[in-house]
């Protein structure tokens, strides 16, 4: 395992002002977006559409690294460079989702567990180890996995009965597997638990839940022997349910501070950077709590910055389809700079 050139890799994704676009939704969800705004969904639709956004003016000031989609990064620009090289080129790390999705959790009714260290060759994929070396010579320097942590309410906003500790260590061995292999190969794994917003649970919910899970994950990590300094952690923020009625009144401050909080109780200070999922929040809400965080007084020993999906793309879709290319960018760029002016606390709504 080259530690050297991991935390070289890990520091360089969360340097001031940078964070990750999280650009690798699969073909199916990709297909559910693009259908969304109008667009038939094509190989070339989607490598157009995605071609179009890396090629923003100036975005490498604000984007450190693209997860891309195994579809994807096999893909050329109109120019015909293919992508990582041209990621490479403007300073901008290739990165690779390498998750090959979720299976039902035997005895787990509802749950689920993050698959793709085995082959499957039913679907064309590898072995994991395979796939990174492979990635890795194609220029990719990072990779993304994704467990899924669906909690369940007691009817009245209290925790049910869902995560079970079942699905909890399930995902968390997986993932701490999934950085080892990755990290022998030579890419920083983004370690993704995603506690998530669906239901109606309150906040502190949320909050058990997803101290729970990470310390879940490092345990793991710490007994498969995880160099966590070439890690990234990939996590939600504390937040209520999208469902919930009764925490309605906590402050976008309370999300913050209580994020923050978890993080401190839960998370190795040896881990190199925290990169949050914007999971379901508005591009503002997720901008501002980012801003929260880095402007609040209590200390923290991690970068604290985005791999946003939905909420940098958002308003760039909406846009290809609408008005084209050029403003597409532009709406790109504007998050992008929103978002990176939130990783020192420099964010104002006036801005928006
Ligand atoms: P969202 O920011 O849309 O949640 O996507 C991030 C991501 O990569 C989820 O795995």
């Amino acid at each position: 395992m080259d530690k050297a050139l991991l935390e070289a890799t890990a520091a360089a994704l969360v340097a001031p002002g940078k964070g990750i676009l999280a650009a690798d939704e699969s073909n199916g969800t990709m297909t559910k977006r693009l259908e969304g705004v109008g667009v038939e969904s094509s190989e070339e639709a989607r490598r157009a559409y995605r071609a179009n956004l890396f090629a923003t003016p100036g975005c490498e000031s604000a984007v450190s690294g693209v997860i891309l989609y195994d579809e994807t990064i096999r893909q050329s620009m109109d120019d015909g460079t293919p992508i990582p090289d041209y990621l490479n080129s403007r300073g901008i790390f290739p990165g690779i989702k390498v998750d090959t999705g979720t299976v039902d959790l035997d005895g787990c009714p509802d749950e689920k567990v993050t698959k793709g260290i085995e082959a499957e060759p039913e679907n064309g994929w590898a072995d994991l180890g395979t796939r990174c070396a492979e990635y890795f010579a194609m220029g990719a320097r990072f990779a993304k996995w994704r467990a899924v942590i669906k909690i369940t309410s007691d009817g009245a906003g209290g925790r049910g009965d869902l995560p079970s500790g079942t699905c909890i260590s399930a995902n968390a061995d997986a993932l701490a597997r999934y950085a080892v292999i990755c990290q022998e190969n030579g890419l920083v794994p983004i370690i993704e638990p995603e506690v998530l917003m669906d239901g109606d649970h309150m906040q502190d919910v949320c909050f058990v839940v997803t101290q729970d899970v990470l310390k879940a994950t490092y345990a793991q990590c710490e007994v498969q022997g995880v160099h966590l300094p070439g890690t990234l952690l990939k996590p939600n923020m504390i937040i209520r349910g999208n469902d919930d009625t009764i925490d309605i009144r906590k402050t976008r401050q309370d999300v913050a501070d209580e994020t923050v909080h978890c993080l401190n109780r839960s998370v190795p200070i040896e881990v190199g950077g925290v990169v949050f999922l914007s999971g379901g929040q508005s591009d503002e809400e997720a901008t501002d709590h980012l801003n929260l965080m880095n402007a609040m007084d209590v200390e923290h020993p991690w970068q604290l910055s985005y791999s946003y999906g939905r909420a940098l793309q958002a308003a760039a879709l909406k846009s290809w389809a609408e008005e084209g290319a050029e403003a597409s960018q532009a709406a790109f760029a504007h998050r992008a700079k929103m978002n990176s002016l939130a990783r020192s606390g420099d964010w104002d709504i006036s801005l928006e």
